[in-house]
């Protein structure tokens, strides 16, 4: 099939790029110019593994980037709006690019004779695909949705990070449509596919993300409630979650407790839920909990790394770890951010190691310092604290020459076994 994408973001990019290796030809549309070049060029914009092959096979053969909308839609049967939808100042979605991606592909529409269907895979709050995308499009267009052009909703269950394996290995599809003949066309992409296909409305599609997403958030929240009374009973909680994990009808994931999660999904996508429950006067009790949770474990970091150093001021402490989690260079709502507020509002002297993510923690703190290793960071520190879980800090061996060997795991990446450490572990 012809396929347009519309924004080359981590979800743009890699379902054009998954697309194009099933078969398909892909345009990828977008307003930046470097991240067209960089597409045609077979560079990711954006770092995915296995993203780069994929676009090395594809770039100028079925895949290419434009910024020209008429292109794109007069070259393709399907677009896909992967645009971001951001939370505004009020906690609410905000749909600007949503609304701009429909007016341009509705304008588009108003000279294309041929079927066209219009899929918002973008992350959007129940009804936005009925209630603002189409009339957008029919506006622009002159023309009825379900009649002259079909409209969908497809949303990714992308982990960043693994998004291509996710892509091509899905635990399930969900294919949102208000007209059965733009579903069908949606459905014939995914025909190799062998997970379930779950066909629903456009808004019950819409539902599904955000709730797969809240209830991820909720477990490790309630992971954390657990974990903050272990702590206090003298219980290692990731035992307990083990036990737990077990039954079938919990399953063992998404059950580590720890400083919380982070990233451009989980905060944002509870947020934007809450604010559209209010919208239908409602106040989801347990979702604003699940968020409070979430803020509070930097805040009881903070407090056992002060059992063990009371006066904070020009004291040299070591984060590892800057990324939201492990493998990935983006700091987007990471846990380490409040982390690192916290230690300088109390005058602390911050050293910061990530494998990936320091040059974008400089722009949000410029001031601290930044080494290249983790034994760096540590060389002469007051405390450590572990902020992420990255592989190598199971590794590590060097807190000897810590000026005092306080190590605070915000992940449990430290076995403290034999090391002659001050151990805490947030919740263990
Ligand atoms: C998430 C969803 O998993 C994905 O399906 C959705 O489409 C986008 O959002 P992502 O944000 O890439 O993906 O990260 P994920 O691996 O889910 O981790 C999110 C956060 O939760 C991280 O900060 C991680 O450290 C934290 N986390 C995860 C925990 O604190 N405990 C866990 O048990 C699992």
């Amino acid at each position: 099939m012809r396929i347009s994408i519309i924004g080359t973001g981590y979800v743009g990019t890699v379902t054009g790029a998954c697309f194009a290796s099933l078969g398909n030809d892909v345009i990828c549309v977008d307003v930046d110019a470097r991240r067209v070049e960089s597409m045609n060029a077979g560079v990711p914009p954006i770092y995915e593994e296995g993203l780069e092959e994929l676009l090395k096979a594809h770039a100028g053969k079925n895949l290419r980037a434009t910024l020209d909308y008429d292109d794109a839609i007069a070259h393709s049967d399907i677009s896909f709006i992967c645009v971001p939808t951001p939370t505004d100042e009020g906690g609410k979605i905000d749909l600007r690019f949503v609304r701009e991606a429909s007016r341009s592909i509705g304008q588009r529409l108003k000279n294309k004779s041929s079927y066209h269907v219009v899929v918002v895979k973008s992350t959007v709050v129940p009804q936005t695909t009925q209630s603002v995308a189409t009339p957008i499009l029919e506006e622009a267009s002159g023309k009825k949705a379900g009649v002259d052009f079909g409209v969908g909703m497809n949303p990714e269950f992308l982990r960043e990070g693994k998004a291509v394996h996710d892509f091509m290995h899905p635990d399930r599809i969900v294919i949102g449509g208000d007209d059965p003949k733009a579903q069908a066309v949606i459905k014939s992409l995914y025909k190799g596919y062998k997970c379930p296909i779950l066909e629903v409305d456009t808004k019950t599609a819409e539902m599904i993300k955000y709730v797969s997403n809240a209830f991820l958030a909720t477990k490790i929240s309630f992971s954390n409630e657990v974990g903050n009374i272990c702590k206090r009973l003298g219980i290692d909680t990731y035992k307990v979650m083990e036990g737990v994990g077990l039954d079938a009808r919990i399953s063992p994931f998404f059950l580590n407790s720890g400083l919380g999660f982070g990233g451009s999904c989980f905060p944002k996508d509870v947020k934007a839920l809450i604010g559209k429950a209010a919208d239908v006067d409602y106040e989801p009790q347990l979702l604003k909990t699940v968020l409070l949770v979430n803020d509070h474990q930097p805040q009881m970091l903070l407090k056992l790394l002060k059992i063990h150093v009371p006066d904070l001021k020009d004291k040299r402490i070591a984060v590892l770890g800057l990324a939201f989690k492990n493998d990935t260079d983006d700091i987007r709502e990471s846990r380490a951010i409040p982390v690192i507020g916290s230690l300088l509002a109390e005058g602390a002297q911050v050293v910061a190691y990530d494998p990936m993510a320091s040059r974008h923690m400089k722009k949000v703190y410029p001031n601290i310092e930044y080494v290249k290793t983790a034994d760096e960071a540590l060389m002469d520190a007051d405390a450590c604290i572990v902020a992420t879980e990255w592989a190598e800090f199971k590794k590590l061996d060097s807190f000897g020459n810590m000026r005092r060997p306080v190590v605070i795991d915000g992940r449990k990446m430290i076995d403290p076994k034999g090391k002659n450490i001050i151990y805490e572990g947030i919740c263990w």
